[in-house]
């Protein structure tokens, strides 16, 4: 059979995850989908940069566009985050016909519905599992695995970097001044940490979860906001004494027509498995009318986890290919449902 072809778009963190997935497990994901996946250009910021894997220097360019405008790529990863100069590129690949799989939550919680608008119009798949809670596969799940059900609640845990935050806080005693330094070393937090620790991250993602778990179309803006840069730890020890853990929780809800979310640090009962959710990991609780209760639980981040998200996107492309189909896309437009204000 043909090689699929692929141009990935970044070598960091999650890339270099996708391109150690794809050369180890080769033969195996080849006869899932019946023919070999090939990397056949890479962009990357800087060509003569170190790397801790070896790849081929004649795939590599510093130029994004050569990747797009390739006519023997079929499909784009996108690894490389950004937002307006990510987005050019990959409506430009869309264009082109070819196939996207990102990571990229903050341009799908921005121009998701543009993005997909654009693939509907191409027949072309996007497939973004990796965007939201790294290694879980929480997307497909709200897809495909609840279809069937009305999801009135999704409650998550979403940011691994303000859950180690606080998990220390609470475990040790410590102040957020001291473990968010420790993150910044550990290379959890970034060197500016405002988007984490101001709950912005988990905003974006609580707007993709809001968006695919009621079928409507949630914009960032409808995310109210609140992050964890005041949280003391004498506001841990307090809720902990009373038996609750404190959590940056993004809680969506939906009744009938009209939807909440909200992002901030939450009291959570010890009893509900959600507060027993530590350091980077992530957690997204579910509730849909007919399934009631149930959660899923993992790492939100980091290489391999990621790159297991991006990797099965891939394969579930190259299945699309073969089978002359396109998938997994949420169909737009989704039904307008109304924002809940506290006026109301
Ligand atoms: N900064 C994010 C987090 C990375 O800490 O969860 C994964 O999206």
């Amino acid at each position: 059979m043909k090689p699929v072809r692929v141009g990935l778009l970044g070598l960091g963190t999650v890339g270099t995850g996708v391109v150690r997935i794809l050369e180890g497990h080769q033969e195996d994901l080849s006869s899932q989908v019946g023919s070999p996946i090939v990397i056949e250009k890479i962009a990357v910021k800087n060509m003569h940069k170190t790397r801790t894997l070896t790849v081929d220097p004649s795939k590599l360019t510093e130029d994004p566009w050569e990747v797009i405008r390739d006519p023997e790529i079929d499909v784009i990863v996108e690894v490389m985050g950004g937002v307006e100069q990510t987005k050019a590129y990959i409506l430009e690949a869309l264009e082109r016909g070819k196939h996207i799989v990102t990571a990229n939550k903050d341009l799908m919680a921005l121009y998701g519905s543009q993005v997909l608008a654009k693939a509907m119009e191409n027949q072309c798949d996007v497939f973004y599992e990796a965007s939201v809670a790294g290694g879980i596969p929480i997307i497909r799940t709200l897809i495909e695995g609840f279809s069937s059900d009305r999801i009135v609640k999704i409650m998550g845990i979403v940011n691994g970097t303000t859950n180690y935050i606080l998990s220390k806080m609470s475990q040790e005693g410590a102040s957020y001044e001291d473990v968010l330094k420790e993150a910044q070393q550990l290379g959890y937090a970034e060197s500016d940490p405002t988007s984490d620790v101001e709950g912005l991250d988990a905003a974006r993602k609580m707007a993709i979860l809001g968006t695919l778990g009621f079928r409507t179309n949630v914009e960032l803006s409808d995310v109210q906001v609140r992050g964890i840069s005041n949280v003391s730890k004498e506001d841990i020890l307090y809720a902990k004494r009373l038996g609750y853990e404190m959590k940056l929780l993004g809680i969506a809800e939906c009744q009938e027509e009209e939807f909440s979310i909200t992002v901030q640090p939450t009291m959570v009962k010890k009893t509900h498995p959600i507060a027993a959710v530590n350091g980077v990991y992530n957690a997204v609780y579910v509730f849909g009318e007919a399934v009631g209760e149930t959660m899923f639980y993992g790492a939100g981040a980091g290489e391999m986890p990621t790159a297991t998200s991006v990797v099965a996107d891939l394969i579930a492309v190259v299945k699309n290919l073969r089978l002359g189909v396109n998938g997994l896309k949420a169909i737009v437009p989704y039904k307008p449902k109304k924002l809940k204000t506290d006026e109301q």
